[in-house]
């Protein structure tokens, strides 16, 4: 008998303190005005000092797990994507994360996809799931952003944000509960458009390196916008179309949360209405492979998000990395 992947919970961890647009105006040249008309975000969560990524990606694990009605024993595999690890590069946060939450014995790793990272997650759970491989992987999305931001540098530190999301995905025989379709993909001629230039092989860990904040992200901003809008525009146009799908019959379009401004072109784009996309960039900002996973949560939370459900992801990020979703809801935990 066929088996298919299928979303079966959700879980999230937000940090507590929060930076807020009026406390940036006292840390940059930047204005709450500013922020707000050409991002949409009006604050983001920060953690504390003494919690890692992997501090985040557990808590999140352990709600996702709890959710999904299974006994920890029962993950077969957990993947973390982030670019805030806690370590560069090893051992994996996956690793730690599993110490954290109790599992031990099972395949563990990290991937890199940037903002993409929790979509490509999910092709990774997919593949590994309908091969007959595993039966239940944990993917988590884990971000510490705010240790990669230069707090002087306006042109970032607006926009980024720390938070973690986490789900498992179930093998299923029920076809009404499969993944429809997901689909990833890179160009790597756009690297430059956003990236860390160090620690790496390029920039080792040295004097220089802090010296001209080489640690930091750097992006260039108004060219990650243009092609964001554009690639995220006809990634969802085409998964759309090859599955012969209604922009009007998804309940949940949940975008990659970078920028409001990209997420209403594209929505527009599609013709989408206010109440099918969901929203979260005013108080998460942007958290890269969190974001999608907070979002998820947040209408799960909210009681928005109800079994059998179609949710459109659509998501973009350094790399440069694209993916798109097209998933129903399908908790098996009543
Ligand atoms: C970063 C971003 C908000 C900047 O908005 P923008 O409309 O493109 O603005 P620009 O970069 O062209 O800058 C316009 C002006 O605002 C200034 N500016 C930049 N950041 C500012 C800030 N925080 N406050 C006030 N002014 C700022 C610039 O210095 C520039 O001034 P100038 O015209 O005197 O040179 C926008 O480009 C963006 O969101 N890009 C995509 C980022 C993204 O999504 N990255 C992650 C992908 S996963």
């Amino acid at each position: 008998m066929a088996v298919y992947a299928s979303f079966r919970s959700i879980g999230a961890y937000v940090p507590e303190k929060i930076l807020s647009n009026s406390d940036l105006e006292k840390m940059v040249d930047t204005t709450d005005e500013w922020i707000v008309k050409r991002t949409g975000i009006k604050e983001r969560h920060i953690a504390d000092e003494h919690i890692s990524t992997s501090d985040m990606g557990a808590m999140a694990a352990r709600v996702a797990i709890e959710r999904s009605g299974l006994d920890k024993s029962d993950i077969d595999l957990i993947i973390c994507a982030t670019v805030t690890p806690d370590y560069f590069n090893m051992p994996s946060t996956a690793c730690i994360i599993s110490d954290k939450i109790g599992i031990s014995n099972v395949q563990a790793f990290d991937i890199s996809a940037a903002c993409s990272g929790f979509v490509y997650s999910l092709t990774i759970a997919k593949a590994f799931i309908e091969s007959g491989m595993k039966k239940n992987v944990l993917i988590v999305g884990a971000e510490k952003f705010s240790s990669i931001v230069d707090y002087t540098d306006r042109s970032t530190c607006i926009l980024f944000g720390d938070g973690a999301g986490a789900a498992v995905i179930s093998a299923t025989t029920n076809k009404s509960e499969a993944f429809v379709d997901i689909h990833a993909s890179a160009d790597g001629s756009y690297a430059d458009f956003l990236v860390t230039p160090a620690p790496g092989s390029v920039h080792p860990a040295n004097q220089k390196m802090l010296d001209e904040k080489l640690n930091f992200v750097q992006m260039k901003g108004n060219e990650t916008f243009k092609l964001a809008v554009k690639t995220l525009t006809k990634d969802v146009v085409d998964i759309l179309k090859n599955n012969n799908i209604k922009p009007s019959e998804i309940k949940h379009f949940i975008p990659h949360q970078a920028n409001y401004r990209i997420i209403k072109a594209v929505g527009d784009a599609l013709g989408m209405k206010d109440e099918q996309v969901v929203l979260t960039v005013q108080k998460y900002g942007n958290t890269s492979a969190a974001s999608i996973p907070m979002a998820i949560n947040d209408i799960y939370e909210s009681g928005r998000l109800k079994e059998g459900e179609l949710m459109l992801l659509d998501t973009f990020g350094g790399g440069l990395t694209w993916a798109s979703a097209l998933i129903p809801f399908a908790p098996k935990a009543k």
